[in-house]
């Protein structure tokens, strides 16, 4: 992680660390990421309802409610339980597009202490190839801190 990436993780410690309310804190978390990440026009978390991800706290413009586990971007990141980089979200076979002016995006799934998937952490940018490995790096760590912030979802 390099120096700009640290300071945001101990930034999110820090703000995490006043409660365990999940709500609050992907709230907290999506604007922290929002304000302090450049070319980004979405940044938010869907949670596992009854087997649907549905939406949560986010930073951008209004998004779909639900999506099926296995449909676009972030169903494929939950059911394959793996961070997924779509460098051209065109060539993205069943692209779920909430805002046209997205061309890339990164979904990093989000597990419990258990290892089991209660979410996805959901980031969009208006560049192509936006997203590199080390903000993969970064945004893992985050949605390490979320989870244990929040007590561990268990
Ligand atoms: N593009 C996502 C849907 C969520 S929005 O980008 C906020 C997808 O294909 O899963």
């Amino acid at each position: 992680m390099n120096g700009n990436n640290s300071q945001i993780a101990e930034q999110a410690r820090a703000l995490l660390g006043a409660t365990k309310d999940f709500t609050a804190n992907m709230a907290n978390l999506s604007a922290l990421i929002y304000q302090n990440t450049a070319d980004i026009n979405w940044a938010g978390f869907y949670i596992f309802k009854n087997g649907k991800l549905v939406l949560g706290p986010f930073q951008g413009k209004p998004a779909c409610v639900e999506i099926e586990n296995g449909k676009g971007v972030c169903g494929l990141c939950a059911k394959s339980a793996k961070t997924v980089i779509v460098p051209d979200v065109h060539k993205f076979p069943g692209h779920i597009a909430c805002d046209c002016a997205s061309k890339s995006e990164i979904v990093i799934p989000l597990f419990k202490t258990d290892g089991t998937i209660y979410g996805v952490m959901d980031i969009d940018s208006p560049k192509e190839d936006r997203f590199s490995q080390q903000e993969r790096e970064l945004f893992e760590s985050l949605a390490d801190i979320l989870t244990r912030a929040c007590g561990g979802f268990n």
